[in-house]
């Protein structure tokens, strides 16, 4: 499929420090648990955590709402659970990308109840076009408008994950 480049690596890395510097601060004294959701997530989490200067935990989520193909089936299912304990513990939800929105309201739902004594979103690309579900981002690596994208653990079918800048498919 043809694509034309969105955000090249060294706008992501620059973003990404720019974010950790945030939680950094943010979370001084604390050391909040970061819930990455699998896979799409996998290269934003390793970045943001190592360029974070407090200590953190990590752990993993599986989520899924999307089918094989580029429509939200509407509906959140977890196929991976965290294993950490996150009682009392302040949590930063770590997500790739925020499209309908019912992921993240329906994980934020979740570890709230589990009684996280703090909740906060981390998305890398919070698209515009659509959002069924109104979700506060707390920490936005880039706000796009529309299309489908790919590449830094994002997917399409599984491809161009490993591509190290955004792209958006044509
Ligand atoms: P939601 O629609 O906000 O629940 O997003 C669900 C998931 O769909 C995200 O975590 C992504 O994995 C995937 N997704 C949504 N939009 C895109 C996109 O433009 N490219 C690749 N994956 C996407
Ligand atoms: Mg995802």
């Amino acid at each position: 499929m043809e694509r034309e480049l969105c955000v090249s690596k060294e706008a992501i890395q620059k973003r990404v420090q720019v974010l950790a510097k945030k939680i950094s601060a943010d979370y001084e004294g604390e050391e909040p648990v970061l819930v990455g959701v699998l896979n799409g997530a996998v290269f934003f989490f390793a970045d943001l955590m190592r360029a974070i200067c407090i200590p953190t935990k990590m752990d993993f989520v599986r989520a899924t709402s999307y089918g094989s193909n580029m429509q939200s089936s509407g509906s959140v299912r977890l196929t991976k659970d965290i294993e950490l304990p996150i009682e009392g513990k302040p949590v930063i939800l770590v997500e790739d990308i925020v499209d309908s929105g019912l992921t993240l309201s329906y994980l934020k739902e979740k570890f709230e109840q589990r009684g996280a004594s703090s909740l906060k979103i981390c998305a890398l690309i919070d698209k515009l076009e659509r959002k069924e579900k109104d979700v506060f981002v707390d920490y936005c690596g880039f706000q796009i408008q529309e299309g489908f994208l790919v590449g830094y653990g994002l997917d399409c079918n599984e491809e161009y994950r490993y591509l190290p800048e955004i792209y958006r498919l044509k």
